[in-house]
């Protein structure tokens, strides 16, 4: 079965071709980083107007890549939440108007589940039960996976996602959009050990992330106590450095250490990680020193930012499961995972 996914539930439009939820034949991402760059986070309005302008071209890029017609498709699927409310329209009214005018089936994907699956993609055999652990830019979840399509929801971040934290430090810190990889570089050149910054903790959830807390810890060290957001910073490139690297370290120690205990409690077999803040090298460094003896899947690096083929792979099986979805399916900004 050959599945056209399409993405565009934030700052990303993709169209991708899989075979049978595995063989990538194309995966086209048309990035919006340069749009927002210059405002340090995702300008929904801009997002929208930037999708409307490349889906069609992005969707013939796809096509073309994997020397396909839209005729020799079997199945189109839609990232259709959780996302932004106008971009994810985008998405799911192109995905709509192709399978009315050609009469392909359609079905919704959900776009945290689709992270997770982009872990597991390659494997013959899935390792469930498993820990989907997702943290990007909008999610910060720890979730049992039991089979795909069956998830418990184990903890979640109360305030912000890890990724939103690693933007909102960068930019306190006048680092470029997106941060993530700005502090990941930065901290590269940092000792962790010169400042201490607490995780946050949430009473009575030990699962559950906060990680307002810690991004004002982080404020307060580069700008003075009690400064604003944009005060001046009172702390020489070399300090910044390590305070990137401290702030590095406590947001993915908490990841890891968040992640090995309910991997514990829930009997998991493996770890499947997913979303844009998979990307970094320390949480991986750090789950190879703390659980050697636990098999922890990472999504191949096409796979881990926002992209379509996860949806395409991930729409391949919520169709055998539950057939297509009519042309009432719904955008939804929130969905649950848990089943
Ligand atoms: O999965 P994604 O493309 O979008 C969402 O679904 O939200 O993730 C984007 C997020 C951004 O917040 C970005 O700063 C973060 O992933 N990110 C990273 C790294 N690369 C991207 N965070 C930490 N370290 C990185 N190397
Ligand atoms: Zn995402």
């Amino acid at each position: 079965m050959i599945v056209l996914g399409i993405e565009s539930t934030c700052d990303e439009t993709g169209c991708a071709i899989v075979r049978n939820g595995k063989d990538i034949l194309s995966n086209v991402v048309s990035s919006q980083i340069d749009l927002h760059k210059a405002y340090g986070g995702v300008v929904p309005e801009l997002a929208c107007r930037r999708h409307i302008d490349v889906i069609i071209p992005v969707i013939r890029q796809a096509l073309e890549e994997a020397q396909l017609s839209l005729e020799e498709i079997d199945l189109i699927a839609v990232a259709h939440g959780p996302g932004l409310i106008g971009a994810l329209l985008i998405g799911v009214n192109t995905a709509k108007g192709l399978s009315l005018s050609t009469g392909i089936p359609l079905v919704g994907v959900n776009h945290v589940e689709a992270h997770l699956y982009a872990a597991l993609m390659d494997l013959e055999t899935p390792p469930f039960p498993c820990l989907g652990v997702v943290i990007s830019g909008g999610h910060t979840h720890l979730v049992k996976m039991h089979d795909l399509g069956q998830y418990s929801l184990l903890g979640q971040t109360i305030d912000d996602a890890i990724g939103e934290a690693f933007d909102k430090v960068a930019k306190v810190m006048g680092l470029p959009y997106p941060g993530g990889p700005a502090i990941e570089s930065l901290a590269k050149e940092g000792e962790k050990e010169r400042y201490t910054f607490r995780p946050g903790r949430v009473k009575g959830s030990p699962l559950d992330f906060s990680f307002s807390g810690l991004k004002t810890q982080v404020l307060y060290t580069v700008k003075g106590a009690n400064a604003r957001k944009d005060s001046p910073l009172v702390i020489s490139p070399s300090d910044q450095a390590h305070v990137a690297a401290a702030f590095q370290h406590t947001a993915m120690s908490d990841v890891v250490t968040k992640s090995l205990k309910a991997y514990e409690l829930h009997a998991c077999q493996a770890i499947a990680l997913g979303g844009g803040v998979a990307n970094n090298r320390y949480l991986r460094q750090l789950f190879e020193e703390k659980a050697p003896h636990i098999p922890v899947h990472w999504p191949a690096p096409a796979l881990t930012l926002d992209n379509a083929a996860m949806i395409a792979g991930l729409g391949y099986h919520t169709f055998l499961k539950k057939g297509a979805d009519s042309m009432d399916l719904e955008v939804k900004t929130r969905i649950s995972l848990a089943s």
